[in-house]
């Protein structure tokens, strides 16, 4: 049977060669798509089927001076966040990367889901406008490192300009 996409990506290879593999595939699944929601929406779920250990990855957009919930896969999440507050809001109010080994130890953290040990969130930047972030969690602690932080910054700079109407 045909399927609409079929991505030959490795799992548990490479986590460098992982993230060159989904940067190509969101490529070519954002590539005639102009609907920053849709695009969101399959790169959310391109990112929970491939990467390990997380609990939830997805989307806030900047409307405003604050985040407002996007797509994305996991528990349900708190909906509004203001810039500056939580990982999310030190992201959007920086336009740095935050990649926090023990979400429990980052001032005014905002527990959506419990489990969260935790958490690596990029902010999406285009043409110097934050378009908003991409926020990973994972139950383990230390999860994400500088391979997580550049993979994530390449998968970014392929999606901004596909969300950024
Ligand atoms: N933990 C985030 C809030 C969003 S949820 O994790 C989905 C934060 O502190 O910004």
């Amino acid at each position: 049977m045909d399927v609409m996409y079929a991505f030959d990506i490795d799992k548990h290879g490479d986590k460098a060669v992982l993230y060159a593999d989904l940067a190509s595939a969101l490529a070519a699944l954002t590539a005639d798509e102009p609907d920053a929601i849709a695009n969101m929406a399959n790169a959310a779920a391109l990112i929970w089927e491939y990467l390990p250990d997380l609990n939830w990855a997805g989307f806030y957009r900047a409307v405003g001076d604050e985040l407002l919930l996007g797509p994305f896969q996991g528990k349900t999440a708190c909906i509004r966040i203001p810039f500056g507050r939580g990982v999310c809001g030190a992201a959007a109010a920086t336009h740095e990367p935050q990649c926090v080994a023990d979400v429990h130890e980052f001032p005014g953290h905002i527990a959506c889901d419990a489990i969260s040990a935790s958490e690596l969130v990029m902010p999406i930047v285009h043409e110097g406008r934050l378009i908003g972030v991409l926020d990973l969690d994972s139950p383990i602690k230390g999860r994400f490192d500088e391979v997580d932080v550049t993979g994530c910054a390449e998968l970014m700079a392929v999606l901004g300009p596909r969300i950024a109407a």
